[in-house]
């Protein structure tokens, strides 16, 4: 070897070792994080939602704020602050953007996710703008802050507008919009990408504007499918975070695969590495189609991506943290009961048949696949936090179906709850009921449960007790709320038939009905909201508590109630109606089931009524009548027609079909 190619190695070595030596000084100085504002149209696609949490989970980036576009920003901002909750994030400020916005709607029933309790303690979106919160974040530190837009580009427009001062102090924007060369599903472009075309004029604005402009159009976006297996990767770490994320998916209620459009956009103000990136001039038509123009380039815009690499690289940042949770392990176990006879006072029904009371189902969407007999839909858990923030442990998660009943109705004697379940991979369920009168939950807790068939059960709802033992059984009076039902948040559960009801009286003969269609009792609520209809609420004058008294019906020149049933009830194929009455000048009136859109109705005389005091009555209905009203169809009023002079107070209603 020459002495000058030993001297030449040296040099190169020696100037490799310096460069290392270097690079290790760097390296002991934790790289500088990336200051970001995420402005995003969570709550109608899903790709939001992960890129929310892909921002949470990125230590490269320090997240400087959230800020919500199109439709309904409030719900967006409140989506975020629930999931900022989960992260143990309530420090990162939310803002709502106030701009003139898209009418984008949620999708799916992801609104619940916001009106359960536990989102409630979750912090509360700032008073400012979106677009006022952004610019004073740009006027702080000028030139440090990166703006990352997964929505349509509407607030940065607005605050582009407003605040054109602002432009030398965006340090880049990043978004996730537009498709060059590639449209959706990896076809040519054949329609503009949706961010875009959803306010075109604002994306105009925005891609005019001379900013330094990163872009990831659908061209790097719209084949990273998130499939099956990565899917139950996620949600399989247990991370709280993880679970909130699932959450939401689940409410997003689609059969596709999540397609991870957005998280590409945080991803490039981490690295670059999985994209082709270009330098492009992008033009925006009036449709909202960006297409390569003439003139110099105004966006660096990635227009391929590495999808399996990047797929593996977006999964491992969830998975990275594991925090399983343990089973539900409580002490105190609860039996079910026999379900007796017909009801004394049916408190509560829900079978989830109709939407009518579809705004109370708190947590749970409608399952039409795996019912019971007899059943055309029922309610399949979706993942929340106990709704009990007082002794509830807020960190774990549970599978949950959650019905409030509004009004919520005061209890009899002996509080009963009847339901049909399907359970699989746990034996527990917890019960749980919430006491308006009170101001807290009781629960009982079931296990040994059968798991993988359809179940009846009946629970004493007088065993359930605060998680502390405290607070004594529910009682007589006591009004209540949320009807709850918890499992591990890995099992599958669906619930069906709920009624809570006050036990059969010792001499009861009837049977249990075998489905309920409506029940009306007026001891909450007002007369025309929770209980629409024609009819005066008369306080401490029904037979328990309030009831409903007639009000005369000028047409007709009579009194009468109609009792609207908050929608339409299908008839099976036998109908009785049981109620309590109170009447006067009459021992006759006719009663009918009607149906206001089809006029059609289904009616019977009561004769032989009892005069001036509180007396009970079943009638049977025909099952069908010269209107050809019967099985099948639908009903949507009780009409109780009087005598002139008479007068009626009736409570504790009950139209049902009865068992044979
Ligand atoms: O075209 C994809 C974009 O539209 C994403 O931002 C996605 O969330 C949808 O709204
Ligand atoms: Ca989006």
């Amino acid at each position: 070897m020459k002495i000058t190619t030993v001297i030449l190695g040296l040099a190169v070595l020696s100037g490799w070792l310096l460069q290392a030596d270097s690079r290790c000084l760097a390296q002991d100085k934790p790289p500088a994080k990336v200051p970001i504002i995420l402005d995003c149209d969570i709550g109608t696609d899903i790709d939001d939602t992960f890129a929310v949490a892909l921002a949470l989970l990125c230590p490269e980036l320090d997240l400087r704020g959230f800020t919500t576009v199109s439709g309904d920003t409030q719900a967006r901002a409140l989506m975020v602050c629930r999931m900022l909750a989960a992260a143990g994030r309530r420090d990162i400020p939310v803002a709502i953007g106030k701009a003139e916005q898209p009418p984008q709607a949620l999708r799916g029933v992801q609104e619940q996710y916001i009106r359960q309790p536990p989102a409630f303690r979750a912090s509360k979106p700032v008073k400012e703008s979106g677009v006022e919160f952004i610019y004073q974040q740009l006027k702080a530190k000028p030139g440090e802050i990166t703006l990352v837009a997964v929505g349509p580009l509407s607030n940065i427009a607005q605050l582009l507008t407003e605040h054109p001062d602002c432009k030398p102090w965006i340090k880049r924007l990043v978004i996730m919009g537009g498709s060059v060369r590639v449209g959706y599903n990896n076809k040519p472009p054949i329609s503009p990408e949706f961010n875009i075309r959803a306010d075109a004029k604002a994306a105009q604005i925005v891609f005019n504007a001379g900013l330094p402009l990163v872009v990831a159009p659908l061209d790097a976006t719209t084949m990273l499918k998130l499939e099956e297996p990565g899917l139950r990767r996620i949600f399989g770490a247990g991370t709280h975070l993880n679970y909130h994320v699932q959450a939401l998916y689940q409410l997003w209620d689609q059969k596709s695969a999540p397609i991870l459009f957005d998280p590409v956009a945080v991803t490039l103000c981490v690295t670059e590495r999985f994209c082709k990136m270009e330098d492009l001039h992008l033009e925006v038509d009036d449709k909202g189609f960006t297409r390569i123009g003439k003139g110099k380039p105004n966006a660096r815009v990635a227009s391929s991506i590495q999808s399996d690499e990047y797929l593996k690289w977006f999964i491992d940042r969830f998975v990275a943290v594991k925090e399983e949770q343990p089973e539900i392990v409580l002490k105190d176990s609860a039996n079910i009961v026999p379900r007796k006879g017909m009801p004394n006072r049916v408190h509560v029904i829900e079978d989830y048949e109709t939407d009518s009371e579809k705004r109370w189902w708190l947590s749970g969407k409608a399952e039409a696949v795996n019912v019971p007999p007899g059943s055309k839909r029922a309610n399949r858990a979706v993942l929340t936090q106990d709704f009990d923030g007082q002794m509830g442990d807020q960190k774990r998660m549970y599978s949950a179906v959650i019905f409030n009943p509004v009004p919520g109705p005061p209890m009899g004697k002996n509080p009963r709850l009847s339901f049909r379940y399907f359970l699989k991979g746990t034996d527990k369920l917890k019960v749980q009921i919430y006491s308006l009168s009170k101001g807290y939950h009781r629960y009982l807790m079931l296990s040994n449960l059968p798991q993988g068939s359809w179940q009846d059960a009946t629970v004493d709802m007088t065993v359930a007790r605060r998680t502390d033992g405290s607070g004594g059984a529910l009682s007589e009076g006591e009004r209540i709320d949320d009807i709850q039902f918890y499992a591990d948040p890995r099992a599958e559960l669906i619930i069906d038939d709920i009624a809570l009801y006050d036990e059969a009286n010792a001499d009861e003969k009837r049977l249990f009905p075998k489905r309920f269609l409506f029940t009306g009792w007026f001891d909450s609520g007002k007369q025309g909201k929770e209980w629409p209809g024609t009819f005066e609420i008369v306080p401490k004058k029904g037979h328990f508590w309030h009831g409903a008294k007639s009000v005369d019906n000028p047409a007709l020149k009579a009194p009468w109630i109609e009792l609207n049933l908050r929608g339409d009830r299908e008839l099976g194929s036998k109908t009785q109606l049981f109620f309590r009455y109170r009447l006067t000048g009459a021992d006759a009136m006719r009663v009918a089931l009607v149906h206001g859109k089809t006029k059609k109705s289904l009616a019977v005389n009561a004769k032989s009524l009892a005069n001036d005091r509180w007396a009970e009555t079943v009638l049977d209905f025909p099952s069908t009548d010269s209107s050809g009203l019967g099985k099948g169809d639908r009903v949507d009023a009780i009409q109780f027609l009087l005598p002139r002079g008479a007068e009626l107070i009736i409570d504790d209603l009950l139209l049902y079909e009865p068992e044979r």
